[in-house]
C-alpha cells in the first residue's frame, strides 16, 4: 500500500525588488538570498523557482502547506522586496520543480524564453498572470535541465 501523501501547495507571488543600484552589490544581496533560500528550503521540503526580470521578481514556492506558509511569510516580510502580492495559492497534485531554491535573472542565455513570457508590461501594470510565470519558470527548468541532458523527466 502506498503511504499517505502530505497536502501539496504552491504559492505563486510577484514583488517589486529593493537591491542595490550598484551591480556588485545587487548580486552579493542575490548571492546571499540564494545561500539562505537553499538551506532553508532543503530543511523544509520546499521546491522553488525565484525569476527576477528588472525591478520585478516572481517566485513558485511548492511544498507542505504549512512549510510553505511558513516560507512564504518569511519572504513576504523581506525588506529587499517590497508590494509582494499572491497570484495564486493552490493545492497542487504533484510538485513540479526540482530544486529547493533556484534564481533565473533575464540574460543571455535564456533571453529568448523571458522575452516569449513578455511579462514585463504585466508586472509594470501589477496585474502578472499567475499561469504565464509559471509558464516560464517550467520553459526554465526544462531548458536547465535539457543542458545537462536531462529531457526524459517530467513530461
Ligand atoms: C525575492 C526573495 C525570495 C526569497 N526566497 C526565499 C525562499 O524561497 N526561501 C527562504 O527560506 N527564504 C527566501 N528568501 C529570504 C527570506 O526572505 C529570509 O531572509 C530568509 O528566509 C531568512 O529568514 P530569517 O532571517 O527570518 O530566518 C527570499 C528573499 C527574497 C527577497
Amino acid at each position: 500500500m502506498r503511504p499517505k501523501r502530505v497536502s501539496l501547495v504552491h504559492i505563486i507571488y510577484f514583488s517589486r525588488l529593493a537591491l542595490s543600484s550598484d551591480q556588485a552589490k545587487r548580486s552579493a544581496q542575490i548571492d546571499d538570498i540564494t545561500r539562505v533560500a537553499q538551506k532553508k528550503n532543503e530543511f523544509s521540503v520546499i521546491t522553488s523557482l525565484l525569476l527576477i526580470e528588472g525591478a520585478f521578481a516572481a517566485q513558485v514556492i511548492e511544498g507542505e502547506r504549512s512549510s510553505v506558509h511558513e516560507t512564504f511569510d518569511r519572504i513576504s516580510a523581506d525588506q529587499r522586496h517590497r508590494d509582494v502580492q499572491i497570484c495564486e495559492w493552490r493545492e497542487i497534485a504533484k510538485r513540479e520543480f526540482v530544486n529547493s531554491f533556484k534564481c533565473a535573472q533575464r540574460g543571455s542565455g535564456n533571453e529568448n524564453l523571458f522575452a516569449k513570457a513578455n511579462l514585463l508590461p504585466m508586472f509594470q501594470r501589477g496585474t502578472p498572470k499567475s499561469s504565464a510565470i509559471h509558464s516560464l519558470a517550467m520553459a526554465i527548468q526544462a531548458d536547465a535541465m535539457s543542458r545537462q541532458g536531462i529531457d526524459h523527466l517530467f513530461v
